[in-house]
Order: C-alpha cells, then sequence, then structure tokens
C-alpha cells in the first residue's frame, strides 16, 4: 500500500506468524499521532529519547537504553512498575526505542499476567529496518549477553521514520549496512531494488520510509518462510560471524551495524580465499562490495582511529569464541557465484585460520584504513 498526496507517504503490511499475524506499519508522525489516540495506555521508553516524546501526564516507565537494563534481574522492577500503574490484561504497552528496550518489553510484555498486548516504535535504524520484525526477545543474566529468551511478537510495529532525525552517522551507516544484508539474502531482485533507492548517509526520512520498507518486505518473507531459523533465517548472519569479532574485539569501539558492514566485506574477500580452499566456487558480488565500501565512507574516521588501536589477537579469539561455531568447524556465510549466500563449514585448522586472518588484512588494506 502505497499513499501519496494529500497523505503523508506510508507503507503496510502484514507479517504471519504461528502465534497469529501483526501490521507493521512506516511513515511519519506515527509516534504523535498514537500518543493522542491512546492517553491511557503504558508507555515503556528508552530515556534518552523521553524529552522529546511529549508524555507529560502519561504513564511512562523509562529505562536507559544499556545492556544492564535488558538483566534479567530488573525485571521485578519493571513488573511492579507495570502493578503501580495498575496494568492488567486490558492494558496496551507502547514501547519506544532501539533493540535493547524493545528485548524488555517482549519479555515483560509476555510474561505480565501471562501476556498483555504491545505495541512497538523502533528508534534506531538497525531496529527500523531488522530487528522490529521477528518478535524475539533476547535477555542478559548475570554478565551472559543474550543467554534467555521467548517469542512474544507485538499486535503492531509503527516505524516512525521522524525518529532518524536525531540518530548519529554511525547509526544511520550501520542500520543501512544490516538493511542491505536482509536485501542480499533475499536474492538479487530485492538487492537491485535497494540499490535503486541509493541508500547513504545523510538520510532524509521520506528517503528511510522507502528504504525501510524494502528492508522489511525482504526480512517478512524470510521470516515467513522460516519461522524457527533452520534455513533460510540463517543468512541474515551474513557479516555477522566476521563483524561481532571486529566489535568485540575493538571493545565496542567499532558499533555493531558498523562491524557487520566491515564483516560483509570480510566475508567477501574470505569467499575468493574459500574458492582456492574448498573449490567451493565463491565469487563475491563485485556490486555488494562497491556498495558497502562506499556506505562506509561517511564514518572512516571512526574505524581507522579505532582499527589503530585494536589488538588483532582479541578479534581472532573472538572468532573463535563465537557460539554459531561447531566442535571442529568453523561457521560462516559468504556470497556464492550465483549472486546469492551460503553457510559453509570450514575445517578449524591452520590453513583456514591463516584465511581467515589475511581476509580481514587485506580488506582493511585495500580500503586504505591500515
Ligand atoms: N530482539 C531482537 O530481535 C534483536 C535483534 C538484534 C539486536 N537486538 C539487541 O538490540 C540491542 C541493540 O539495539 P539497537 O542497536 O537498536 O540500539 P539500542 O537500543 O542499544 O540504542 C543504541 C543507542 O541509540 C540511542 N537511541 C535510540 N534511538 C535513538 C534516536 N532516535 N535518536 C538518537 N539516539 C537514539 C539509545 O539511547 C542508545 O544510546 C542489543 O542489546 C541487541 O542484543 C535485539
Ligand atoms: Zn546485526
Amino acid at each position: 500500500l502505497l499513499l501519496i498526496g494529500a497523505f503523508p507517504m506510508q507503507e503496510s503490511f502484514e507479517v504471519k506468524t504461528s502465534s497469529g499475524q501483526y501490521r507493521v506499519t512506516s511513515g511519519r508522525g506515527l509516534f504523535q499521532k498514537a500518543r493522542l489516540e491512546h492517553p491511557d495506555a503504558i508507555y515503556l521508553v528508552d530515556a534518552k529519547l523521553l524529552p522529546g516524546l511529549n508524555l507529560d501526564g502519561h504513564k511512562v516507565i523509562s529505562l536507559p537504553a544499556l545492556e544492564s537494563s535488558k538483566s534479567l534481574d530488573k525485571f521485578s522492577e519493571i513488573i511492579v512498575q507495570l502493578r503501580e500503574f495498575k496494568a492488567n490484561r486490558d492494558t496496551h504497552l507502547f514501547a519506544v526505542g532501539g533493540g535493547v528496550i524493545q528485548d524488555i518489553v517482549t519479555f515483560a510484555a509476555s510474561i505480565y499476567m501471562r501476556g498483555i498486548a504491545w505495541t512497538y516504535f523502533p528508534t534506531t535504524l538497525v531496529s527500523m529496518a531488522d530487528s522490529c520484525i521477528g518478535g524475539k526477545s533476547s535477555i542478559n543474566v548475570a554478565g551472559h549477553k543474550n543467554l534467555v529468551g521467548n517469542i512474544y511478537p507485538p499486535s503492531e510495529v509503527q516505524v516512525d521514520l521522524d525518529f532518524c532525525l536525531t540518530l548519529s552517522a554511525e547509526e544511520i551507516v550501520g542500520g543501512l549496512a544490516e538493511a542491505v544484508k536482509i536485501c542480499y539474502a533475499r536474492g538479487d531482485e530485492y538487492f537491485r531494488k535497494f540499490l535503486a533507492l541509493n541508500p547513504a548517509y545523510p538520510m532524509s526520512p521520506d528517503e528511510g520510509t522507502r528504504i525501510v520498507a524494502c528492508a522489511l518486505s525482504a526480512k517478512k518473507w524470510i521470516i515467513e518462510v522460516d519461522e524457527f531459523d533452520c534455513n533460510e533465517r540463517l543468512l541474515l548472519n551474513f557479516g555477522h560471524t566476521f563483524g561481532h569479532a571486529l566489535e568485540a574485539g575493538s571493545n565496542f569501539a567499532i558499533p555493531h551495524g558498523v562491524a557487520v558492514g566491515m564483516g560483509v566485506l570480510v566475508a567477501c574477500n574470505y569467499a575468493r580465499t574459500a574458492n582456492a580452499l574448498t573449490e567451493l566456487g565463491t565469487k563475491c558480488s563485485a556490486d555488494l562490495q562497491r556498495y558497502m565500501e562506499q556506505l562506509l565512507e561517511p564514518v572512516r574516521h571512526s574505524i581507522v582511529a579505532a582499527l589503530a588501536s585494536i589488538d588483532f589477537d582479541a578479534v581472532m579469539q573472538k572468532f573463535e569464541s563465537d557460539k554459531k561455531h561447531r566442535a571442529d568447524f568453523y561457521r560462516m556465510v559468504i556470497p556464492v557465484e550465483d549472486g546469492g549466500l551460503k553457510l559453509i563449514s570450514e575445517p578449524k585448522n591452520a590453513a583456514t585460520k591463516m584465511a581467515i586472518h589475511s581476509a580481514y588484512l587485506n580488506t582493511f588494506r585495500a580500503l586504505g584504513y591500515i
């Protein structure tokens, strides 16, 4: 559905899951409209965004978007706050924030009185273009990240692109890196549709509306054909095994989405080596590589600064400890000849380790980062 003219541009579709379906709408001004229509709802919001939300006089629970906020110990406080606001099975919860708030509200809404309805307003570009659909929660326990979780989708997702106006270059670039990853995983047609939108930093909210709609419709297809993470959905891990190692190995100086963008390039580079190693016949898509290199350009300074002080042994250790690997094999998603992606298992031996190491260094050298 595309409404142009007297109406602000808005797009909308349904996501079907085994536990029901929910509507996803993207456009501008959606949060302020909902706020006026639902004065009695309880708002669980990212504390940093609270001053701009006009929520005086509303029932508000605000939390900092920190990993410590999504720890299991914090849930009794959140549940008590809901109780103090007299939340019951008819109460509707409105969540406003990025992935941290989404994880918290997914879990809190699922356990409060055995489950209450909630609407999600994602506010980071990665949560708008990627994580807002899927319905998963991941909660930290005693310092272990994302150790427990469940699936409890919202009754509605409203992607309000006005929230993009305050995001940094790193947040926009990182969100677009995740978005192109999804479209590439969906197949060549979606990848071309995405590129035709010229997604780059800086990005206006109207451009954002089209980009988010493209990425979400690609992700909708993927999660509907593989709701339980068995096949296609595993390809969404593209760029993540290499990227997580950079994110953690740089002590989070390289933020998640930017690290994923770099991880996609390292995976492309690895695909070339793997071709010689395993005769998989892999070849990266030159167009994807070109796009990703241009996308990362506005954050070059911060990447170069982070790489200057990075301990490369720590990156390799983080790569080794990725929980997606098996006892004897590394598992990674790489581009293949037909323009698609493939999840491969590589033996944990000296040759593979050398190839992984070279894929990182060759990528950074080619980009002039080191
Ligand atoms: N549930 C899922 O499916 C899923 C998927 C991927 C990641 N995650 C989780 O999400 C978290 C990361 O989430 P994220 O990257 O979306 O961001 P986030 O919630 O960690 O927020 C990142 C920063 O951006 C700020 N922020 C949020 N919206 C803003 C806005 N509109 N303007 C300015 N600043 C804004 C926040 O206050 C915070 O400082 C991690 O904990 C990760 O484990 C969950
Ligand atoms: Zn990611």
